[in-house]
């Protein structure tokens, strides 16, 4: 096994999932901004390592993800946050992509961009102290959407990314979120999920990647947020894990799910139904929204609520671990 597979299975086996704290500077200022924290980089860095000194939290998380930011930042004891989680047996991982942007000539759809320069960005992050990377396509869904160049030119960016990633010594995790929302079926999402999961598997390969050293994060199969439809855990867990098999390979080290804008519960209550569900790859967690919205709701920016957000936190991972075949949350 090499390291980079051993890395991959680490991240997506033992019971464990990934926490994705790696919202871009604006996104996290505009969160902290609706829980009532002035955006600065001092409370982005203080939310992330009321995160990373959850007490308990290694016990069901394998890996987090970091923005550039914080990847470059330091807890209050003047370790730099790859260093801390790292002394607690957790991955840190590193959002490579710089952003989705409008597409030329695909009306509404999006292009995810960061390939100029991605390489030594890469060995540096790797300097810094990264195990793994993350890169997210947005594909948003309604009757013309997404374009086959949307999805082509997404699926294209994501093999480069995975390739570059394999080429510098990280393990990539890959990315392809059909969005929640939109008023759009169930069905038109499992169509769309299909046809961009085709896209992203040949990407893929048509650039050699090694699949046992990569890992899926793709959306569940849902139905669009404001269409009215409801679906039962159990009928998103099986349109989900039978497009996942119909489309990817069984040498994929794992799949580790976004939550997408599901609350904490359905987006747990989903990931356990899949759990029953034969699959040739572990299936986890690689939640941002549903492990961290009630932490920093909890600690809305006080210091003696710390406690309280770390709480929060420690109990959404271990409902998500605790759900995985195997688990043992410590
Ligand atoms: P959500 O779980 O909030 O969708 O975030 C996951 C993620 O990493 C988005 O890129």
């Amino acid at each position: 096994m090499s390291v980079l597979t051993e890395t991959a299975a680490a991240l997506v086996g033992g019971g464990k999932g990934i926490l994705a704290a790696d919202e871009s500077v604006g996104t996290m200022s505009s969160r902290l901004e609706k829980a009532g924290v002035a955006p600065t980089e001092e409370n982005r860095r203080a939310y992330r390592e009321l995160l990373v000194l959850t007490p308990g939290l290694a016990g069901g998380v394998s890996g987090v993800i970091f923005c550039d930011e914080t990847l470059r930042q330091r807890l209050s004891d003047d370790r730099p946050f790859p260093e801390a989680v790292q002394s607690l047996g957790i991955l840190p991982g590193i959002k490579v992509d710089t952003g989705a942007r409008p597409l030329a000539g695909s009306p509404g759809d999006t292009v995810t961009e960061g390939l100029d320069g991605l390489f030594p960005r890469l060995e540096e992050y790797i300097s810094l102290g990264a195990r793994f990377a993350k890169w997210r396509a947005v594909i948003a869904v309604d009757q013309s959407r997404p374009s086959a160049a949307a999805v082509r030119t997404n699926a294209h960016a994501l093999a480069r990314y995975a390739s570059a990633c394999h080429q510098a010594g990280l393990v990539p995790v890959v990315e392809p979120e059909v969005l929640m929302t939109g008023s759009h079926s169930m069905a038109r999402c499992r169509e769309v999920t299909a046809y961009v999961l085709h896209a992203v598997a040949d990407e893929l390969r048509s650039f050699g990647v090694d699949f046992a050293a990569t890992v899926l994060k793709p959306n569940m199969v849902l139905p669009g947020a404001s269409s009215g439809e409801h679906a039962s855990p159990d009928a998103v867990a099986r349109a989900t894990v039978e497009v996942l098999i119909e489309q990817m390979p069984a040498e994929l080290a794992g799949v580790a799910f976004l939550s997408g804008g599901q609350s904490p519960r359905e987006a747990t209550a989903n990931l356990a139904a899949m759990q029953s569900l034969p699959s040739p790859w572990p299936l986890t967690f690689s939640f941002g929204r549903a492990l961290v919205e009630p932490a920093l709701a909890a600690w809305r920016g006080e210091a003696d609520l710390v406690e309280a957000g770390q709480q929060a936190l420690f109990e959404r991972t271990a409902a998500n671990a605790g759900v995985l075949t195997g688990a043992a949350v410590g």
